[in-house]
């Protein structure tokens, strides 16, 4: 399983915070994207949405229940007005006294918000954005998307890319080989991250390739477990291995051991306390 050379993987491996510093703090907020880049986290990993008005923002899930008070509503069917009337903190204990007073940690985020903040914070962080419901809007999240970085100049890299120490970088992921298709024909500058959690599709499993439009592969950490092969697979074809959502020891130290590129975790202290940065 070992990498050609483990201690400079392990040196240049990118801890990317998911969802922000998202163990310790509501997922998707300011505050929980502040606490990742005070702990020191490369890279900032984030999940949009587009409301029914057309905003861009920061929500994982179809409905906003489980991270808010605002019941079963579904994002799209919501104006951001709407969605900012509720309470996307309260949800989750934590945090220090300050954080707790932290009117950011109960609003809904904007993605521009979050480019204010990784343009404004004074190092290079990476941005790993993903794009949900890629079929519904038929290309609008991804129009919007590219739209919002280019008004904020952020520029194309992935972790371990060479970039401009004074702009913000991003890659964008999907589960969807359509939204992939469509930011690369209409951005190919942006990295792009293939996401996949249970196996890659059998057909591609033999040369163990992406579908054309990713050249990064980001497989859960459960496959990983159970076909650490395949990550070896992967990187002996060429492709950098993104895994997620990397929060145990165990699979840090395997994550390690693999050589891949990005770790992207709940959990970013814990992960740089282990790599000694
Ligand atoms: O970073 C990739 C990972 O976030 C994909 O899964 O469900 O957490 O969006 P999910
Ligand atoms: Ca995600």
């Amino acid at each position: 399983l070992s990498s050609a050379d483990p201690a400079r993987s392990e040196r240049a491996v990118q801890v990317v915070a998911h969802r922000g510093s998202s163990e310790a703090l509501p997922e998707h907020t300011l505050a929980a994207y502040r606490r990742a880049l005070a702990e020191g986290a490369d890279a900032l990993e984030c999940d949009v949405r587009l409301t029914r008005d057309g905003q861009l923002v920061c929500v994982h899930d179809r409905t906003i229940a489980r991270v808010s008070d605002g019941g079963r509503r579904v994002v799209s069917a919501l104006t951001l007005a709407e969605l900012e009337a509720y309470d996307f903190g309260s949800w989750k204990p934590g945090g220090d006294d300050t954080e707790r007073a932290d009117p950011e940690r109960r609003s809904v985020l904007r993605l521009e918000s979050l480019l204010e903040l990784v343009a404004d914070c004074g190092r290079r962080v990476d941005l790993a954005i993903e794009t949900k419901h890629p079929v519904r809007y038929r290309g609008r999240v991804e129009a919007e998307l590219l739209k919002a970085l280019e008004r904020f100049g952020v520029k194309g890299a992935a972790a371990g890319d060479e970039g401009d120490p004074d702009r913000p970088h991003a890659r964008l992921m999907s589960f969807s080989g359509v939204a992939l298709g469509r930011l690369r024909d209409a951005a190919p500058e942006f990295p792009r991250v293939y996401l996949f959690e249970r196996s890659l599709p059998l057909r591609l499993w033999p040369g163990a390739g992406l579908p054309a439009a990713a050249a990064i592969a980001g497989p859960g950490i459960e496959l990983v477990r159970r076909q650490p092969e395949l990550v070896t697979r992967l990187r002996a074809a060429g492709h950098r291995v993104h895994v997620w959502t990397v929060d145990r020891p165990e699979d840090v130290e395997l994550c390690l051991e693999l050589g891949v590129e990005a770790i992207i975790t709940n959990r970013p202290r814990a992960v740089l306390d282990r790599l000694g940065r």
